[in-house]
């Protein structure tokens, strides 16, 4: 039987002086998941930036939706002992953790050693409870950010991540990256890397092009804080706790090697997401119902209202969609992901299937052409989607990257804009399905004058609703982090900045656009740009769009580098667009810029 016990969250419980309201599910224990690249959220219908090891419900699939999800027969998830959940379809998963092999044969990916999710009612009693105290159906949301490289400056916010080593509490990373010294962690928990998703929520529906607007942390304790008025609807806790199996690879690994599939080797980037799949009204039942134990260890299968399904947590197998070799990679990360230790993190465009250390470039570059001839299967039909992009990557020869969820008639544009590009630069272009990736948003209105940097350093730039901004060519300031967009160009970085509440600061780095609400202390980086809020026009109606533009930007790369935006309206209120599909139509031209 796989029991966690108590250290990693005991000090997390007991805050108050009645025991919270919870219950806790347990995996079997083991490798529990399926290993792939693959993120239903992020990158709905293809194939994902990098391995996540999945774990829940076995209606797994690229793509997923509430409905979708009840089709599940069996879950990983259940009561302790290994007693399958009925209630429970939801999907849950986390980056994969890899270390050097010590042979010098590349990476060795750490398997799991099974997982351990507590529902909580913790917070203020100030905040709003959701009533029903449950996800609507089809919410999703994710824990941590992926592209953090160093400490959260706010002390509190580093405890969303927790990585520990159960053997000897100096094996703890202080301040949420990973600890050193870990050795074989043979203990009842093992290595641990645990996690707190949010639990204030603002009442809108996930935005793919701001997948951390809709749900916050709590102000201070994040678990027991105060939602704050932006976010005041109080939804349940979940902290996850997600153990590696150590002691399988010890022996073979280079000591403090760790690296999250990502790319990052601080531990500060781990993160996990949610898809809920919960028959409606049992959370708050089962949470209702629970023995209280002590630690917080309330076994949900203790919990009356806990309906067992026929087949056990170890017999549900999850099936993989994008089968390639995510365990001993070799040199470098499935996907080619390199080891970025610059804070935050660029984006990395999305390699194909099967690119890996063989064919990476220096610095963990795609080979285009091998990432062109390896599409899965599955990205061959078209079928419209609220979230799509595209991307190619570096090579001689071009490479044009169209999702499976791009409409037939965006990706035809995009094909043809590339044929274009690549025979002015004197090359035919390869032609495959690679990728998609959060949609970037783009501005409707069109932006004054261009911005670059060094030239705009300094220069006041007027946002199309009146927010002046002035540019901060190479600096990032700390603090105030209020989740990133992804944009292809400072003006469009800005546009989301003017459209979010409480924004007052943004600094882009690649293609990630991280919006900030204070304006914290400078930090030279040239890596970035950046631009801070001057004037604030006051006709702003900035939260609960009821439509929005999102684009979808191709990069082309030969010796130039060519953007293609195109605009899709995505309609819908955001309740209707709980669990279902956002309906997107296509409009406006299809601009290019060399
Ligand atoms: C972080 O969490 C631990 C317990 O999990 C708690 O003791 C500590 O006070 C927290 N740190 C901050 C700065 O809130
Ligand atoms: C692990 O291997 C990678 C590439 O193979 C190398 O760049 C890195 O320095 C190694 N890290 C450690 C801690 O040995
Ligand atoms: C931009 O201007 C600021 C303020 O003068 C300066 O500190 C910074 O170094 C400049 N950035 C670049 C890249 O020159």
């Amino acid at each position: 039987m796989f029991a966690l016990t108590y250290p990693a969250v005991l000090t997390a419980l007991h805050v108050s002086t009645v025991a919270a309201q919870q219950f806790v599910l347990y995996s079997a224990g083991g490798d529990d998941t399926a290993v792939e690249r693959i993120d239903p959220i992020l990158a709905p219908g293809s194939i994902s930036q990098h391995v996540h090891q999945v774990f829940g419900s076995n209606a797994l699939a690229s793509s997923v939706s509430y409905d979708s999800l009840q089709s599940a027969s069996c879950t990983t998830m259940g009561g302790a002992g290994n007693v399958g959940i009925k209630q429970d379809n939801s999907i849950y998963w986390h980056p994969a953790l890899y270390m050097n092999a010590s042979d010098g044969s590349g990476y060795i990916r750490v398997p799991t050693n099974g997982h351990k999710l507590y529902y909580k009612n913790a917070g203020s009693d100030n905040d709003k409870k959701r009533d029903p105290f449950e996800f609507p159906q089809g919410f999703r949301m994710l824990a941590g950010n992926p592209f953090m490289r160093k400490a959260a400056s706010d002390l509190q916010q580093q405890n969303i991540t927790q990585w520990i080593c159960h053997d000897t509490a100096s094996n703890q990373g202080t301040d949420g990256g990973f600890p050193t010294g870990v050795n074989n962690c043979a203990s009842t928990d093992g290595f641990n890397g645990a996690i707190h998703f949010p639990h204030c929520w603002n009442g809108d529906d996930f935005d793919p092009s701001n997948p951390s607007a809709h749900v916050v942390y709590p102000t201070g304790d994040i678990e027991n804080g105060e939602c704050p008025s932006s976010h005041p609807t109080r939804l349940p806790h979940i902290f996850a706790e997600n153990t590696f199996d150590m002691n399988s690879v010890y022996g073979k690994v280079v000591q403090d090697s760790f690296v999250l599939a990502q790319g990052d080797n601080t531990g500060y980037g781990w993160h996990a997401d949610f898809y809920n799949g919960w028959e409606e009204g049992a959370i708050p039942a089962i949470m209702n119902s629970c023995p209280y134990r002590e630690y917080g260890n309330e076994d949900a299968h203790e919990c009356t209202a806990f309906v067992q399904r026929d087949v056990n947590p170890s017999d549900c197998k999850l099936s993989v969609t994008f089968k390639e070799n995510v365990d001993t990679p070799g040199h470098a990360l499935p996907g080619c992901n390199p080891i970025v230790d610059t804070n935050p993190a660029p984006a990395h465009p999305i390699a194909a299937i099967n690119v890996a250390t063989n064919v990476c470039g220096a610095a963990g570059a795609v080979a285009a052409s091998t990432a062109a001839s390896s599409a899965p299967a599955s990205s061959s039909t078209n079928t419209p989607s609220s979230s799509a992009a595209v991307s190619a990557s570096s090579s001689s020869q071009a490479s044009v990257s169209v999702s499976s969820s791009v409409p037939t008639t965006l990706s035809s544009k995009i094909s043809s804009a590339a044929a274009k590009s690549s025979s002015a630069a004197g090359s035919s272009p390869a032609t495959s399905v690679v990728k998609a990736s959060t949609a970037s948003v783009a501005s409707a209105a069109s932006s004054s004058t261009a911005i670059s940097c060094p030239a705009s350093n300094g220069t006041i730039y007027t946002a199309s609703n009146g927010d002046q901004f002035q540019i901060e060519c190479g600096i990032d300031h700390h603090a105030g982090d209020m989740g990133s967009k992804t944009t292809t160009t400072l003006a469009a970085c800005i546009a989301a900045c003017a459209s979010t509440t409480g924004c007052v600061d943004v600094v882009l780095s690649g293609v990630a656009c991280y919006m900030k609400s204070s304006l914290g202390a400078t930090e030279f980086n040239d890596g970035v740009s950046g631009a801070k809020l001057i004037t604030s026009s006051s006709s702003k109606a900035k939260n609960h769009v009821q439509s929005q533009s999102f684009g979808y930007t191709v990069t082309v790369t030969q010796s130039d580098i060519v953007y293609v935006t195109d605009y899709i309206t995505v309609t819908a209120t955001p309740t209707a667009m709980m669990g279902r599909r956002a309906h997107a139509h296509l409009h406006g031209n299809a601009k290019r810029a060399i």
